[in-house]
């Protein structure tokens, strides 16, 4: 349980943030049914990481990799957006409402935030919904909403290779516009909300010291303390789904 002046003083920060950024990682997804990275019921099922999310393991075997990912699609299909996205997405309305800046950071894949609504979203991993040209032949994305998918690999719409899921694998460098433009937006925040992420992963984990450094305000959400814990403003801890909404309700009360 969460005392009721924290609520109201980070709610208080909300209400009046002109500069507004939020961090989410896996663990804001959660309570859709969404299997965080490290928790017990994995991401990965049983499968060798190194073989599904590497481009050597792509290369080696598209349509097995494919295969997977569709499988990937196909759990996240059924699942949808919880109270903790519906409430940033909000909170992003009425940030934006009163002319003041949003942009929402997030490590996930799954495309929730978007399906709850939010507008300015940097996916530092990209996202399970879309697929590219392997060879690069464009800076296209193409949207793939199906699944499953009619062929693997999927071929490429604008020249003779396949697509590739639009995922940042391990071993491959983040889109540097989208890293760039983290980096800018944190640096900027006057107030950075982060949620749902063990803050292990860098340059995301980074993201919140550069807010702090720059004078501000952070303040964690998650369901157990982390690294980030001890040096952020404010460390509330519990489920994302039950806090987000609270505080949304407290900062609708601030601003009438
Ligand atoms: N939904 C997705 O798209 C998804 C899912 C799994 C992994 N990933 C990827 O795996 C990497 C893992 O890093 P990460 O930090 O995002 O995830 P992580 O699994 O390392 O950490 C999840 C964090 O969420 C917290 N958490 C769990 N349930 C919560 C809840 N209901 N409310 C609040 N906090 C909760 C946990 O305590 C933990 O600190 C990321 O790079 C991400 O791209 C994405």
């Amino acid at each position: 349980m969460i005392a009721p002046e924290t609520i109201m003083r980070v709610a208080e920060l909300m209400a009046k943030a002109e500069r507004a950024a939020v961090l989410t990682g896996a663990g804001v997804s959660a309570e859709s049914g969404v299997p965080t990275f490290r928790g017990k019921h994995g991401f990965w099922k049983d499968e060798d990481v190194m073989k599904l999310a590497t481009l050597q393991g792509f290369l080696a075997d598209p349509k097995k990799v494919w295969e997977w990912y569709d499988w990937r699609r196909g759990q996240l299909a059924e699942v949808e957006p919880n109270p903790g996205h519906h409430a940033l997405a909000q909170w992003e309305r009425m940030v934006t409402g009163r002319g003041a800046s949003y942009s929402l950071i997030t490590q996930n894949i799954d495309g929730l935030h978007e399906l709850a609504g939010s507008k300015t979203i940097l996916e530092l991993h990209g996202n399970l919904w879309y697929a590219r040209c392997l060879k690069g032949c464009c800076a296209e994305l193409k949207h793939i909403p199906d699944t499953p998918l009619p062929e693997y690999p999927p071929p490429c719409p604008w020249c003779d290779s396949i697509l590739r899921p639009h995922v940042v694998w391990f071993g491959e460098q983040l889109d540097p516009t989208v890293i760039e433009e983290s980096f800018n937006v944190s640096g900027a925040a006057d107030l950075m909300l982060v949620v749902g992420t063990s803050a292990q992963v860098y340059p995301a984990a980074g993201l919140p010291y550069i807010t702090s450094r720059a004078g501000g305000k952070v303040v964690e959400i998650n369901l157990e303390p982390t690294e980030l814990s001890y040096t952020a403003d404010f460390a509330l801890h519990g489920k994302s789904g039950e806090i987000l909404p609270q505080l949304l309700e407290k900062v609708r009360e601030l601003v009438g």
